[in-house]
């Protein structure tokens, strides 16, 4: 079921001096700044050969990385993306196997525009996914 990755995510407190080490000291090629307002955050994406990095900054008030930013005012690896082929087969599944399947398990449009779930971290060795429909 499970397919490729399809990004690392690390949240930061501000974005533009993270993008630019990955822009400048990597050499990696780095989107313009997505924000995206009901997920609460603000994106850019880092280009890899065989995957993405995509670097988080809090956006408003009740924004679900704040706490975690908070806590690691450094910045860390937030969760990372699998891509399925069938989001809502894969959520059934999950749940069938007794993962818990975050915000009530109605899939949201993440930054791809494609439908993204979260699963919660103490079901998958205390690392926050996310799942993409491919
Ligand atoms: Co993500």
């Amino acid at each position: 079921m499970i397919g490729r990755l399809n990004h690392v995510a690390i949240a930061v407190k501000a974005l533009e001096p993270a993008a630019a080490v990955y822009r400048g000291a990597l050499g990696a090629s780095v989107s313009a700044p997505q924000p995206l307002p009901e997920h609460g955050v603000t994106v850019v994406f880092v280009e890899l050969p065989n995957s993405k990095i995509e670097l988080l900054e809090p956006l408003g008030e009740a924004s679900p990385i704040a706490d975690f930013v908070a806590r690691n005012p450094k910045g860390a690896v937030h969760h990372i993306c699998y891509e399925v082929d069938d989001i809502l087969a894969a959520r059934d599944r999950l749940r069938d196997n007794g993962a818990r399947v975050l915000g009530g398990g109605d899939p949201k449009i993440g930054a791809h525009g494609k439908p993204v779930l979260f699963l919660h971290p103490n079901d998958f060795s205390g690392v926050l996914i996310e799942l993409e429909q491919a």
